[in-house]
């Protein structure tokens, strides 16, 4: 296996994204430039903590940073208003400066909570992502959003704040369920599904070595996604004119089962995802924008990844379309009213569709949750 830096072009925002077996020892020296204190506080989560917190921690110090570690507890729920609150009043008492350097050695959740306590502690400090699960290499370390969820929907509170640098070392996959690379893989998929034909095809192809951890596999995989990724970032950093809107191809419908399932872990981001991406495209094909037989093909491979393509058999459910719409219309892509969904001519061919009327989206739901 090799490695590979890929640069996320921003301007004076612009980052590099280091990708390579083993880079975990090389936290330090990839970190030191980005303290101003030669402080850094290493948050992570009650599982990857004792895993490779310790790692981490010695990399750091061998540099000879003195690294503070912080440790929430793992799961969505942290995403929260309390999480938030914890990790600051944490740094406070450790009396954080705004020149010390905040390191995210997580999932997504610990990389969009530790991402927006940097936005916001001391009016702002600089973070690093170290990414450990397979959904946040390939997609939430890169591109500085940050959020956390509330009562009325996922990620609603939050702002963009991008890191300096993104760590992503595939080593850490090792001690990674395989439900949980599966749920990493629905955004693997999700870039090949949104414009990029061929890596669907050889994720058709390669799908199972992925999710078995073969190496080269998982390496192709996760600098193909962060490179799409980087380029979507650097197109419409803010999502202004619609290019990074199509990143949430599946996520509008993916938010809707997540909300109604509630953020206990019991359906994965990944997997709703996963879900909404099928329906997505079975709506594509009803409004006659998809060829029949490419939504088919969509709706195959999500299958053959394992993936439950009927809603009605998630976690959570059974699901109530009145209920999915309204939660689907809280979404941060919803204006006026309307709905925005990303949806899509074809395999490779996603397109962002405003201004959608709920009444239809809602009737072609319950057709396919009495179906369920
Ligand atoms: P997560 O952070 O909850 O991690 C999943 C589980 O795996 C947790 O229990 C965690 O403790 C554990 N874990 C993490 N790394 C491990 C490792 N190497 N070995 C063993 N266990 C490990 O969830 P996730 O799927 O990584 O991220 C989902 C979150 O990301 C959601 O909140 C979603 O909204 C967010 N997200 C954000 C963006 C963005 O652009 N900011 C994009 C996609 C998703
Ligand atoms: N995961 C969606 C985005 O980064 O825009």
């Amino acid at each position: 296996m090799t490695a590979e830096v890929i640069t996320v072009g921003l301007g004076a925002r612009a980052y590099e994204v280091r990708c390579g077996s083993g880079l975990l020892a090389a936290a330090g020296t990839i970190c030191k430039p980005f303290t101003k204190t030669g402080r850094v506080f290493l948050v992570t989560d009650t599982n990857v903590g004792p895993l490779w917190g310790a790692k981490a921690l010695a990399a750091l110090q061998a540099e000879g940073l003195d690294a503070i570690p912080l440790e929430v507890a793992a799961g969505e729920e942290t995403k929260s208003w309390e999480g938030l609150a914890g990790l600051c009043d944490a740094l406070a008492i450790e009396r954080a400066e705004r020149g010390d350097l905040l390191v995210a050695l997580g999932g997504g959740v610990i990389g969009d909570l530790v991402g927006f306590a940097a936005g916001i502690f001391k009016r702002g400090m600089d973070f690093v992502q170290v990414p450990t699960t397979l959904l946040a290499q390939v997609d939430s370390s890169v591109g500085g959003k940050t959020a956390i969820d509330i009562a009325a929907g996922k990620n609603l509170v939050g702002l963009f704040h991008q890191p300096k640098a993104v760590i992503v070392d595939f080593d850490v996959l090792e001690t990674l369920p395989p439900r949980e690379m599966r749920a990493g893989f629905a955004e693997v998929i999700k870039y090949g599904l949104i414009n990029d034909p061929a890596f669907f095809a050889w994720l058709r192809a390669n799908g199972q070595a992925v999710l078995t951890k073969e190496p080269n596999a998982v390496f192709t995989a996760v600098t193909t996604s962060i490179r799409a990724k980087a380029a979507i970032v650097e197109a419409d950093e803010r999502e202004t004119t619609g290019a990074r809107a199509l990143l949430n191809l599946g996520h509008t419908f993916g938010h809707g089962f997540e909300v109604l399932a509630g953020f206990d872990g019991k359906l994965l981001h990944g997997e709703a995802v996963a879900t909404g991406m099928a329906v997505a495209f079975g709506y594509s094909a009803a409004l006659g924008l998809c060829p029949p037989h490419e939504a088919e093909e969509a709706i195959r491979a999500l299958k053959a990844a394992g993936f439950e393509t009927n809603p009605q058999r998630l976690p959570g459910a059974p699901f109530d379309a009145g209920a999915l719409v309204e939660a689907m219309a809280q979404d941060k892509k919803a204006s006026g009213g309307k709905l925005s969904l990303v949806l899509a001519e074809g395999i490779g061919k996603a397109k962002l569709v405003t201004g959608l009327d709920l009444n239809p989206v809602r009737a072609y739901l319950d057709g396919v949750l009495r179906e369920g």
